[in-house]
């Protein structure tokens, strides 16, 4: 007879914070995602607030977005962010190489992109040029952002209409220094790490925390080179990590079997061994975890749109994308004591994003956007630890899948959530979830789910995929309930 899945949590031993900027996004200026998406500016006659999409704010002010990571990306490695400053009819245009071609105005930049953040309450995450850029035009760009003192650059701030500085933590020395980011090696790149981030300067009460440029995937050598050449001068490290199978034929995002879901999420779930793998260099030359670990790349990448523009990456958002973000967040809460945060590809309209936009002012939400709307009860609550047993699909030669993908928290009130999926695209499944002496009285959820893992949301029927309330969870007995799991889907179950 086969096991019935069974989760078993242990609310008693709930230690570490999953810290919330684990549900970071990443916005470049690639395609439509700043231009189009996040930017219209203020002539528009898309409805705007001093430039910004309305409806595209107020659907980001509703995720409670902990942090934004920007300009790139690659596209970091080769602004210079003075052209993004003063009247913006001045600003000079320049051709972004890395994404199309396209011609940047440089209308959106540091203080339009500062005051986002201020408005939507989120850290901004500051990805610095070291690729193209001199040392001296990062420090002063540290200086321009947080120095309250009178200088060159706060007077050149103030005169572009800031008095006051804005508050920035967070600032990546370099971006893919691998790759598109100088091509460099680890050995190199530390030095120029160690160089660069010298002079990122702590102004007044401001305070830096210094990321730098991290591995791909299974490039172990990069942290190990890193960690032990230039850990010391580093409060983060970085990780990128895509769900891609083939980089020369990466699969239609709209259009799969049901095989290539489950090898996808097979795929989405390698992400925790390369976590243990770059955890355990890590934990050798800092075994007390001063360092943390930022994914701050990471989603599926699937093949552009047809008729869309080349090098826009623009794709579309299925049921498979919600839960390659479910088992994906999942993961991260396991590791929140080293994982301190992640920024998922990218906000709008590229690669996994949260938001569609198009130019007659019509927006979509993906079922990413509402996995992260469901999740963001985890933010800052405390991880709890359980077991879970379930069936597991042979999704490849060396990989398998959990049909049950689960986490579980408390928050500052002493509620549990649970997220539950249902990995399964045919079978409905029960779960018991037994929560070692806790009495819940009540519990409600949400579920997301649809008809074919296909589904999703577009211009003409934006709706989809979208949550609905779930009625499937019933308290059976002292500290257990039971949770009927339609196939495919996706829940999140409050227990007060
Ligand atoms: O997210 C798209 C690109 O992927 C980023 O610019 C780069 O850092 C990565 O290779």
């Amino acid at each position: 007879a086969q096991q019935k899945p069974v989760m078993r949590v242990y609310p008693d031993k709930g230690e570490q914070v999953i810290h919330k900027e684990i549900y970071g996004q990443f916005a470049e200026h690639l395609g439509r995602c700043i231009y189009g998406g996040i930017w219209v500016g203020e002539d528009s006659p898309i409805p705007n607030i001093n430039g910004y999409r309305k409806d595209v704010f107020e659907a980001l002010k509703a995720l409670q977005v902990p942090v934004i990571r920007w300009p790139g990306g690659c596209f970091a490695d080769e602004y210079h962010w003075m052209d993004g400053i003063g009247p913006r009819e001045q600003r000079p245009k320049l051709v972004n190489t890395n994404w199309g071609g396209t011609v940047e105005d440089n209308s959106f930049g540091t203080h339009e992109f500062l005051n986002l953040c201020e408005m939507l309450g989120c850290e901004p995450y500051i990805s610095g040029n070291v690729g193209s850029g001199t040392v001296e035009e990062l420090a002063k760009w540290v200086e321009y952002m947080t120095s309250d003192a009178e200088s060159e650059m706060t007077a050149l701030r103030r005169k572009n209409g800031r008095e006051k500085p804005w508050k920035v933590k967070y600032i990546g020395v370099g971006n893919e220094s691998w790759g598109c980011g100088g091509n460099m090696t680890p050995e190199f790149y530390s030095d120029m790490y160690r160089r660069y981030q010298t002079y990122c300067r702590n102004y007044g009460e401001n305070r830096l925390y210094k990321v730098a440029s991290g591995a791909s995937d299974y490039d172990y050598n990069w942290t190990e080179v890193l960690m032990k050449n230039a850990g010391r001068h580093m409060n983060g490290l970085s990780l990128h990590y895509y769900t891609v199978h083939r980089w020369d034929n990466k699969g239609s995002a709209t259009q799969f079997a049901k095989e290539e879901y489950y090898r996808t999420l097979g795929k989405a779930l390698e992400i925790e061994q390369v976590l243990k793998n770059h955890i355990a260099i890590m934990d050798k030359y800092d075994p007390r975890k001063r360092v943390g670990l930022l994914v701050d790349e990471w989603g599926t990448w699937w093949d552009e749109e047809p008729g869309t523009v080349r090098g826009h990456l623009y794709q579309q958002n299925t049921m498979r994308d919600a839960f390659v973000a479910a088992l994906t967040l999942d993961v991260f809460h396991k590791y929140t004591d080293r994982v301190v945060m992640a920024n998922i590809a990218q906000m709008v309209n590229v690669l996994q994003s949260m938001i569609l936009t198009d130019d007659k002012g019509r927006m979509v939400l993906t079922p990413t956007y509402h996995v992260f709307r469901m999740y963001k009860v985890h933010q800052d609550a405390t991880y709890l630890p359980f077991d879970l047993i379930c069936e597991k699909k042979k999704v490849e030669e060396n990989r398998t899948v959990p049909m049950i993908s689960a986490t579980a928290s408390r928050d500052k009130n002493g509620v549990i959530h649970l997220s539950l999926s249902n990995v399964d695209a045919d079978n409905s499944q029960e779960i018991t979830v037994e929560l070692a002496g806790l009495k819940g009285k009540k519990v409600t959820g949400e579920i997301l789910m649809a008809a074919n893992l296909t589904d999703h949301n577009t211009f003409e029927s934006p709706n989809t995929v979208k949550p609905t309330a779930f009625n499937g969870a019933k308290i059976v007995g002292d500290g257990a309930l039971t949770v009927n799991l339609p196939a495919k889907s996706i829940v999140t179950l409050e227990i007060k």
